[in-house]
This record gives structure tokens, sequence and C-alpha cells, in this order.
């Protein structure tokens, strides 16, 4: 038996920040010679949100950017665009037959975005089934190792589920998959708020550097904090939170000289975007290069689906027999 499989997927909603590179892109990126790894760009999913589907090729292509800027290697991994393998959707609807509609209904995930929808109608078909087709997204590659934050564990579980009833009605075709847990990023968003694109406090991958710096240079700081030699508290201060992600070197320091008002704020923001930037440089370096070539980009996301769907179409030939369906 070769290596075990791993799929990541991140959905092209918008611009992706730096807490996703903390996060998902670095950790596949890192998993690359432990697993045989489909990293991907769940763009079908995306459309449970947005409708507007205006800015997706624009983002599906800065996503794949990202991707590939932190690390992924489109030689050992295989980088696709989810809706260039429609096996994913044919699955999805074999598995939406032995899917409970109780067990969608009860997911948090669709609970929380059931009470904010604007719509009249109330929620889309393909919301309720959005852990259906990330099932499908993972177990079509049989795979077992999934990266993923906190708040993905419970699709997961739902996924084991789904995994189970399959095998019992059909044999044993899949294997059961399991959460990764990326360590939670403790980067908060610029003004101390989680990180998140509809609260504006984000610093996305695709900013120049100089951008990076003038938002840094824009945090919020200490609120308690407010003439110069006020004596500051990082423990309350996200620029800290971020010295701790970016310049842990220098954290004890920086916590002594905040609590005797040693350094002023400004300073001390300065010096962040300094070693933010520096550790970014790689990325940065990257992402210049892949973002001059958009044609490069496609063609490995070419080259990626088409290998992904060679192995997505052998599991489908599996499934269609196993259903009686062949
Ligand atoms: N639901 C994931 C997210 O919002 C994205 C996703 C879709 C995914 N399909 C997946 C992640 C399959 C891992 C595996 O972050
Ligand atoms: Fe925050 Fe630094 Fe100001 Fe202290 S000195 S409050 S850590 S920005």
């Amino acid at each position: 038996m070769g290596k075990k499989r791993l799929v990541s997927g991140v959905r092209p909603n918008g611009l992706l920040h730096i807490g996703h590179l903390g996060g998902m892109l670095t950790n596949t990126a890192n998993l690359q010679d432990q697993y045989e790894c489909y990293p991907f760009i769940a763009d079908w999913h995306a459309l449970t949100d947005a409708i507007d589907t205006s800015n997706l090729p624009e983002y599906t292509l800065q996503v794949a950017i990202d991707w590939l800027s932190a690390g992924i290697d489109p030689e050992k991994s295989k980088l696709f665009v989810q809706s260039h393998v429609p096996e994913h959707a044919e699955l999805s609807t074999l598995l939406a037959m032995v899917t409970p509609v109780s067990w969608l209904e009860r997911c948090p995930t669709y609970k929380d975005k059931v009470q904010n929808i604007e719509q009249r109608e109330g929620p889309s078909t393909g919301l309720l089934e959005y852990p259906v087709l990330m099932t499908s997204d993972v177990i079509i590659y049989k795979a077992e190792a999934v990266p993923v934050g906190t708040d993905q564990v419970a699709h997961l579980e739902i996924s084991r589920e789904i995994v189970r009833r399959f095998n019992h009605r059909f044999g044993n075709v899949f294997p059961e998959p399991h959460p990764l847990l990326t360590e939670a990023s403790a980067l908060p968003g610029l003004d101390g708020r989680k990180m998140s694109k509809s609260y504006n406090n984000t610093i996305e991958l695709s900013d120049p550097p100089e951008t990076a710096q003038k938002k840094i240079m824009q945090m919020l700081t200490d609120p308690g904090r407010v003439r110069r030699t006020d004596r500051g508290n990082p423990d309350v201060c996200p620029v800290f939170a971020y010295h701790k992600t970016y310049n842990s070197d220098e954290v004890p320091q920086i916590d002594q000289d905040c609590r005797s008002a040693s350094i002023g704020c400004v300073d001390c923001k300065r010096n962040l975007g300094n070693k933010l930037i520096a550790k970014l440089t790689p990325f940065y370096e990257k992402r210049a290069k892949w973002a001059s070539k958009p044609n490069d980009v496609r063609e490995v996301l070419a080259d990626g689906a088409s290998r992904a769907r060679k192995v997505a179409q052998e599991t489908m030939a599996e499934v269609r027999s196993a259903m009686n369906l062949a």
C-alpha cells in the first residue's frame, strides 16, 4: 500500500488572509511527504453562501496562487478545482440517498447559517447538503486525513456516519475520514476581534508588503494605554498576539517594555511589521512569481484535476458496482 491520503479544501469566497496561511495552507504543505495530498478549491461550496459568481474565477485563481505559494508542490500533490472533477457531484448525489435529512438539519454550522440567512425562501438545498458534498470530496479519494479547524469537526462526524451507513448497506468501500486538527490560529483580527473578512480586519495574502505594513500601523492596541507614558497591558493587545506568531524571540522583552512604558505602540507596531514581512518574504516571492503567470497556474490546476479525476473515476466505478448501478 502507498501513503495514506489527505484531502484539504478551501472555499474561494474571497481573498485569503494571513490566518489561512498559518492554518490550513502551511499545514497541508508540511504534510506532503507524509501523505498523498489532494489540496483543492471548493468552488461549489462557495456557492452555498454567495450566488453572485462574478468574482469566482478571480478568487479561484487567487486561492490557487496562495496554495502554490504556501509550498504546495504541483508534482507531489494534486491541486485542483472541485468543479473540474464532476465525479464529486455524482458521489454526493448517491451519498444523499443514505443521509437522513435530520442529520443535516442538526448540524451546528447549518443551524447558525439558517439563523443569519436573508433569503425570503430560506436556506437552499445546497446549504443543507453542504456536509454531504464535503464527505464526497474526501471519500472519493478514500482519504483518511482531513486537516481542518475546529469549526469543521461536526462536518467530519457526519462524514463518518455517512461512510458507516454506506458501507453497511453496500459493502466496505470507504475508510472513515478523521480530522487532523490544525492548531487554532491564535491570530486575532487587526482590531482584536476574530479575524474575518466580514469585519474588514484582515491582512490579505495578496496584499503587497507595504499594504501589510500600513495595516499593522493602524492596528488597535491596549485600549487602556492612551498616552505614550501610560503603562500597557500586552495581554489585551492584538499587536502583542501578532508578535507571538511573527516575532516570538522578542516576546519577553516586548512584554516587559510594554508594561514599563519603555516602548511606544508606534515603534512596537513598526517592529512587528518588519518582522512579519521578513517572515513572509519566501511566501511573497513565490506569490509574485505565480501571480505573474496565471496561465501556468491554470495549467497546474488542469493537470491536478486530470490526475485527481483518474482516482475519482476508479472509486466511482467501485461505487456504481457496489450499488448495482453498473
Ligand atoms: N468546509 C470547508 C471549509 O469551509 C471547505 C471544504 C469543502 C473542505 N470540502 C472539503 C475541507 C473537504 C476539507 C475537506 O473550510
Ligand atoms: Fe501593544 Fe506593543 Fe503598545 Fe504594548 S507597546 S500596547 S504590546 S502595541
